[in-house]
C-alpha cells in the first residue's frame, strides 16, 4: 500500500507536517514497515480545508484530529 501524503503549503498550513508524523507513528506501532510505503508529495491541486492524501490513487482529505480513525478505517482494515 502507498500512501501519498500532500506537504503543499495549503496542506501545510491544515496541519501536514502533524499527519506524516501520526501516519509514521501508526505505521511504527502496527509493524507495517513491509506493507505501507509512506512518501511526501507536493500540491495534488486539491487544496481544501483538510490535508489531502491518496491511497494507492484513491484521493483522500484528512484533518491531523482525524488521523487515528482514519488509519484504522482506511488502512488497518484493508490489509
Ligand atoms: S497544497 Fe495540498 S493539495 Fe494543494
Amino acid at each position: 500500500m502507498k500512501i501519498l501524503i500532500c506537504v503543499g503549503s495549503t496542506c501545510h498550513l491544515c496541519g501536514s507536517k502533524r499527519v506524516v508524523t501520526r501516519f509514521q507513528e501508526l505505521v511504527e506501532e502496527n509493524n507495517l514497515q513491509d506493507q505501507v510505503e509512506l512518501a511526501g508529495k507536493f500540491c495534488m491541486g486539491k487544496c481544501g480545508e483538510a490535508v489531502n492524501l491518496t491511497i494507492d490513487d484513491e484521493n483522500y482529505a484528512v484533518t491531523p484530529d482525524e488521523v487515528d480513525e482514519f488509519f484504522k478505517r482506511e488502512v488497518l482494515a484493508k490489509l
